[in-house]
């Protein structure tokens, strides 16, 4: 039998998980995939807050899934995981990683030793003094946030095999067995967190994680018009940003949304030409949305206006065969497992 890993993403009101056979292997298949919701306060933005509980829905989430492995990808990509360009002198991946402490101090918010580091090559190039040279990613992670997710897992009696950056699991599902030539942005509007990846001709360039997504606008409904919080959750799904054919009463609605979408849109278009302005050969040629916050009526509209690129939002599972078990086994909504995926995807264990 081949074998299994389960990815499984912890975000702020679910926790989502995807058991792939043969992950690393040429014909990955979905065994099977789950959800369950998670306690407020239980995570926020990926990081693990109360290890009991979150320990408690995986339990729950294996039990009702039927998952038959133990073996967990996790990620991490919030807030306190940074990733910036850097480049290096030309040596190997394992000296480059060893030699990451002494380099990075000063573009660390936390002492190196609180940090986890790890390097990702791009390209390589020729130096100022034209020594060769290693252009890529440094990621960095505050080690304490990553500790608490691995002890969530094990308190379930789950084996962590795997940590990996998120915006990396998204395009790898993204981009799985396609031939995506030039520039193209994935966005994942999750609920606290936005994570944008950059990649060209299907290799990552640029990770930024923005702390700002679908929440904000519920937030924004819930103190400006004293709806309660179910109130602006229909507000969002029904209403959103749209103005064709909405009753005069919703207008106020309207507003809040359009002025809270609005900060994440320009956050969005700032770090989207930050990009550009750094690689000017390079014009964005496409934009695909995945995450909760995406679906808000009219955000992909007003996104493609702002930038003037074409954004579409992406199925969940990314042409990757799934087994019929898994498909005939429940209704759980497809379209938020892109994650999960990825991170199983990513797994060489
Ligand atoms: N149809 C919809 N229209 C508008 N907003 C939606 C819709 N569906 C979900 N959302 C919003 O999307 C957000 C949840 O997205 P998602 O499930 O991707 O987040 P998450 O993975 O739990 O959080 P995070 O990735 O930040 O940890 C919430 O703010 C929710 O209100
Ligand atoms: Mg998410």
């Amino acid at each position: 039998m081949a074998k299994r890993v389960v990815g499984v993403d912890i975000g702020n009101s679910w926790i989502r998980a995807v058991e792939v056979a043969d992950a690393a292997g040429p014909r990955p298949t979905v065994e099977r995939y789950h959800r369950v919701p998670l306690a407020d306060d239980a995570a926020r933005s990926g990081d693990v807050l109360d290890v009991h509980t979150v320990a408690d829905a995986l339990k729950r989430l294996w039990a009702d899934a039927g998952f038959k492995s133990k073996d967990v990808a996790l990620g991490m990509g919030n807030q306190r995981v940074l990733a910036r360009d850097l480049t290096v002198p030309k040596m190997s991946l394992k000296h480059i990683r060893e030699s990451l402490p002494f380099q990075v101090q000063e573009m660390l918010p936390v002492p190196v030793a609180e940090a986890l580091l790890d390097f990702y090559p791009i390209s390589e190039g020729v130096g100022e003094n034209g020594s060769p040279v290693i252009n890529g990613l440094l990621v960095a992670a505050v080690k304490e946030a990553v500790m608490a997710n691995v002890s969530a897992v094990q308190a379930a009696g789950l084996n962590p095999v795997d940590v990996d950056l998120i915006p990396f699991a998204l395009s790898r599902v993204h981009l799985r067995g396609k031939d995506v030539r030039g520039t193209v942005a994935m966005i994942d509007v999750g609920s606290t967190t936005t994570n944008v990846v950059i990649t060209i001709n299907g290799v990552p360039q640029f990770v930024r994680i923005i702390p700002a997504g679908g929440d904000d606008l519920g937030r924004a409904l819930t103190s400006h018009l004293g709806v309660s919080v179910a109130e602006a959750e229909h507000l969002k799904r029904t209403i959103g940003l749209r103005t064709a054919g909405v009753p005069a009463e919703f207008r106020p609605a309207v507003e809040v949304m359009y002025q809270a979408t609005g900060q994440l849109l320009n956050a969005l278009r700032n770090t989207l030409s930050f990009f550009v302005s750094s690689h000017p050969n390079d014009p964005i040629v496409a934009v695909l949305l995945t995450g909760g916050g995406s679906k808000l009526p009219g955000f992909v509209a007003a996104l493609g206006e702002l930038i003037r690129v074409p954004v579409s939002l992406d199925d969940g599972f990314g042409g990757i065969r799934v087994s019929r078990t898994a498909g005939a086994s429940h209704d759980v909504d497809r379209d938020g497992m892109t994650l999960a995926l990825g991170l199983a995807l990513g797994s060489k264990a």
